[in-house]
């Protein structure tokens, strides 16, 4: 290696123009390789399709590209297989591939850094690596999403209060309270797919910042590595850490909703409430009071998602007043990506095993209907429909409550004298009594995506059906063309199809460039 070759024991990129040692200090503290070996896999797919792509333009000859892509492909099965690892004194997992390769096939392996640099290497390796977790994420969400929709459909009639102020407001369906979770983690399934594709414009090729003057084609990596596009802009390429940030958001606002379904499986599950239990496979004991179950897994979850939302600004803020292109800095990005792809995924396992776990009590629900004057809303509405302004259907309301409170008595058990003075235009008296018990005001809340069990019934369908379109996404993911080479041993063959024209656009709905030929002389 040139540090090596520069009379350096370390062994390095650089150091031909050094003539000493980094202090440790200096070394311990700038190193990656102990954070980044994480991308060794993606990193070596990268090389493959650089490699590859200088094979096919000649830029490198037939025996130096047939003994790098054999060495390349050689690592990354031992890699994967855990047979070969990833560490030591190198100082980044870059230079680890370059020394190891070079060590296993020789000179050739000093080939492999044409035309490149370890900023694009870097952000292509984390783009591949994001992109592969994006979908283990999607994968992990719509688990959780299949779980709460299956409590739902054995709780579509299942009676509760809604809340507002955390205070009792309204009737609703516990159907209709685990799906409007489920919605918000749909949604971030949804994001994170965003982030897979934000991440699908590859940068191999941009160089340092400056492309390359060798004929290299960049459109053929981003082909072989299976995105979307190469990069329009070489030193965007380089400097642009938007697709982080898109997954780190992705990312911290699925957490914000994991800690906030969190929060309710710990109120539900607390004495005061009792409205559900958590089997003892998901809770935990107290060491000194042994009548404790503690839903603990919960708590973490909600304390899990500080971090995440750390992790998202600790990225903007380092990326903030940074200029262009490629600094240092951005080396800080690597530990807050895996963080928040680590924490998402298992949390959204947690939260579906919670959800799994949770023992709902119906009679402890429908008692919290009562005692609160909960349908009052669904009088004043019967009150504009027979025809009085709802300001005033409003205040009338408010009497028959008082009313009520004076007498001790729930709303549906006021006596007719009663409902005669305080709300004559309704003459059904019965009816009207009927019509204020929880389970009727449950029927009558049937507007679109109310809580109503039959609206409920349709929206359980809607989740299915896009947990399907969900799942096809994922099905659909296919690994890259130059990984499905080394998989099959081809990576010297004449062919290697790529995948095609892209098929969802990158830079937002509508503009995408799609993939594209260099034009100026092909180089
Ligand atoms: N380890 C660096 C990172 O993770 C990549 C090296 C970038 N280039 C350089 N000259 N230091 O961002």
């Amino acid at each position: 290696m040139s540090g090596k070759a520069g009379g350096l024991a370390t062994p390095r990129l650089w150091g031909g123009a050094f003539d000493a040692e980094v202090d440790p200090v200096i070394d311990a503290y700038t190193r990656s390789l102990p954070f980044d070996h994480r991308l060794a896999a993606a990193d070596l797919v990268g090389c493959l399709a650089h490699a590859r792509m200088l094979f096919e333009t000649g830029v490198v000859a037939r025996d130096s590209a047939a003994a790098i892509l054999s060495g390349l492909s050689s690592m990354l099965r031992r890699v994967e297989a855990g047979e070969l690892e990833v560490g030591g004194v190198d100082e980044d997992v870059h230079t680890w591939i370059e020394r190891q390769l070079t060590e296993e096939i020789g000179d050739a392996g000093r080939r492999l850094h044409t035309a490149r640099s370890r900023n694009d290497q870097t952000a292509v390796a984390f783009r591949l690596w994001q992109r592969a977790e994006a979908e283990r994420a999607v994968a992990a969400a719509l688990e959780l999403v299949e779980a709460l929709l299956s409590q739902g459909r054995q709780h579509v009639d299942t009676a509760l209060p809604g809340y507002t102020h955390m205070q009792r407001a309204q009737p609703t369906t516990l159907a209709q309270h685990l799906l409007a979770h489920a919605w918000s983690v749909l949604a971030d399934a949804g994001r994170l797919r965003l982030a897979h594709r934000t991440a699908g414009l590859s940068p191999l090729g941009a160089g340092a910042m400056a492309g390359s003057p060798h004929r290299i084609d960049p459109v053929r990596s981003a082909e072989l590595l299976g995105m979307d596009a190469a990069y329009p802009n070489s030193m965007w390429a380089v400097a642009d850490r938007d697709y982080v940030a898109e997954a780190l958001f992705a990312c911290a606002l699925a957490m914000v909703h994991l800690s906030r379904w969190a929060e309710e499986v710990v109120l539900w599950t607390s004495s005061e409430f009792s409205f559900a239990r958590l089997q003892d496979r998901a809770a935990k004991g107290s060491s000194i009071m042994p009548q404790k179950k503690n839903p603990e897994p919960a708590e973490i979850l909600r304390g899990k998602s500080g971090r995440v939302v750390g992790d998202l600004v600790s990225v903007l803020v380092t990326v903030k007043g940074l200029p262009l292109t490629y600094n240092s800095d951005m080396q800080e990005d690597k530990e807050a990506l895996f963080d928040a792809f680590d924490t998402v995924t298992a949390s959204f396992d947690v939260a579906r095993v919670l959800g799994e776990s949770l023992e709902f009590d119906r009679e402890a629900m429908a008692a919290a209907l009562e005692g609160s004057y909960i349908t009052a809303t669904d009088l004043a509405d019967l009150l504009a429909a027979a025809g009085v302004p709802f300001r005033s259907a409003h205040e009338r309301t408010g009497a028959v409550v008082r009313a009520a409170g004076e007498r001790g008595v729930e709303l549906w058990q006021l006596p007719a004298s009663d409902l005669e003075e305080l709300v004559p235009e309704i003459e059904d008296r019965e009816g009207l009594l009927a019509a204020l018990r929880p389970d009727a005001s449950l029927a009558a809340h049937r507007s679109y995506g109310g809580p109503a069990p039959e609206r409920v019934r349709e929206q359980i369908e809607e989740i299915d059906e896009r947990l399907a379109a969900e799942r096809q996404w994922l099905e659909a993911r296919k690994p890259p063309p130059i990984y499905r080479a080394h998989l099959d041993g081809r990576l010297l063959a004449e062919e290697i199809p790529g995948t095609g024209p892209a098929d969802t656009p990158v830079l937002g709905d509508g503009d995408s460039p799609g993939p594209r030929r260099p034009k100026v002389g092909d180089a």
